[in-house]
């Protein structure tokens, strides 16, 4: 029998600063009734500039990890999805593997925009349930404060930074991640993007003048169409699963715009009670939205073991799905887990001697092929 792929980890890490909307008011012509009225974003948390796009995922890992009783040698697979990442490549998710030292793991990162988080889940899931690995771990992190243009107020009201995860174990009993939909459109790519920076149009003072390397956005289309396909993508995995909306406890949408949340539970006929929302505080965390609010969830008791979940969103590319899951929570034959600093510690140490092994072989190497020479 094939085995499920549970939700049995979660984990989150937010920057400390808070930027409010009145903190808005002194950098751009807006205000807090118009930021209100329109998204019902009232704060978002913006990183240090020590805090990036790996750190704040390694801290949500090792979270979940924690909260499953799982080591990082038990991993598998480390996803990491983001429209944030560290860099082109290497891949975020290798530098989050390197930093617990989950030396079992493959790691790459995932760009499919705000949907990331959904398409993660689904992939990962999907790997779990055909037995080609037992333990994933998927990110959703993002930097985004730095890929905003601050001058720019039809979209530096909108986003924030921050990381969420969740762990997927194997396991016989049925449960878990149940069913996904996952979609995309490219002929929608130009309503939201970040240009510059790859290939296309690589860096370059021109580009930088152009303001090609910040994000760009139709605001009005990009709600045109969030608020269409998270009804649609909802209403289909739901029906894949062979359930009805009655029987699903909470819809966690992706976390963009209170008003788009609210259309999608107008045109799905489900009271806002069902729906979690903690978009308020921390804006649009891309990747990281639907971890972060489900997370709150949790530790506040509103989700439960056993609990029908629909987890939907939507982004650039453009892009958008939902899975189904029946909640877990961690297995009862979790092990106590090694303390976060002590992994953080350990992988650094193997990290930094691989580093020295590397360069004495090159070295070595290098002589031997001197002297073939
Ligand atoms: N403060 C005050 N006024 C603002 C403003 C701000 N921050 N941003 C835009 N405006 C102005 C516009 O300039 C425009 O003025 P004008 O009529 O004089 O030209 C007016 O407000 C209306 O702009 P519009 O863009 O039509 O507003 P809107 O009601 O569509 O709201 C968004 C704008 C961005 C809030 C809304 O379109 C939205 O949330 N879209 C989805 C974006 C999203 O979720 N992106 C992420 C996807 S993952």
């Amino acid at each position: 029998m094939s085995p499920y792929a549970h939700g049995t980890g979660w984990g989150t890490a937010v920057p400390e600063q808070v930027l409010t909307n009145a903190d808005l008011e002194k950098l751009v012509d807006t205000d807090d009734e118009w930021i209100v009225s329109r998204t019902g974003i009232h704060e978002r948390r913006i990183a240090s500039s020590e805090q990036t796009t790996a750190s704040l995922a390694t801290e949500a890992a090792l979270q979940a990890l924690q909260v499953a009783g799982l080591k990082p040698t038990d991993v598998d697979l480390i996803i990491v999805a983001t429209s944030s990442p560290e860099h082109t490549f290497p891949a975020t998710a290798c530098l989050v593997q390197d930093r617990i030292g989950a030396i079992r793991a493959g790691a790459f990162d995932l760009s499919a925009a705000c949907s990331g988080f959904i398409f993660g889940l689904h992939l990962a899931a999907q790997s779990i349930r055909t037995g080609a690995i037992r333990n994933a771990v998927v990110i959703g992190s993002e930097t985004l404060s730095r890929l905003v243009n601050w001058q720019d107020r039809g979209t530096c009201i909108l986003f924030g930074d921050g990381a969420g995860a969740f762990v997927l174990q194997a396991a016989e009993e049925p449960g878990g991640v149940l069913q996904g939909v996952i979609r995309s459109d490219g002929s929608g790519g130009d309503l939201l993007s970040l240009p510059a920076g790859g290939s296309r149009y690589p860096i370059s003072h021109k580009v930088i003048e152009a303001g090609l390397h910040y994000i760009q956005m139709n605001g009005r289309e990009v709600f045109r169409f969030a608020s269409r396909v998270m009804t649609q993508a909802t209403e289909e995995v739901i029906r894949k699963a062979g359930l009805h909306l009655n029987d699903i406890q909470w819809v966690i949408p992706h976390q963009a715009n209170l008003r788009i949340i609210e259309a999608a539970a107008r045109g799905l006929k489900l009271p806002m009670e069902r729906c979690i929302v903690n978009l308020e505080r921390y804006g649009n965390t891309s990747t990281a939205s639907i971890p972060l609010a489900t997370v709150e969830a949790i530790n506040d008791g509103r989700v439960k073991a056993g609990d029908k979940i629909v987890f939907v969103g939507f982004g650039a590319g453009l892009t958008w799905g939902a899975v189904y899951v029946e909640w877990t929570g961690p297995f009862a034959t979790r092990r106590p887990f090694v303390r976060p600093a002590y992994i953080r510690f350990l992988a650094h140490v193997r990290s930094a001697l691989l580093q020295v092994l590397r360069r004495l072989d090159a070295i070595i190497w290098g002589r031997v092929s001197h002297f073939d020479e």
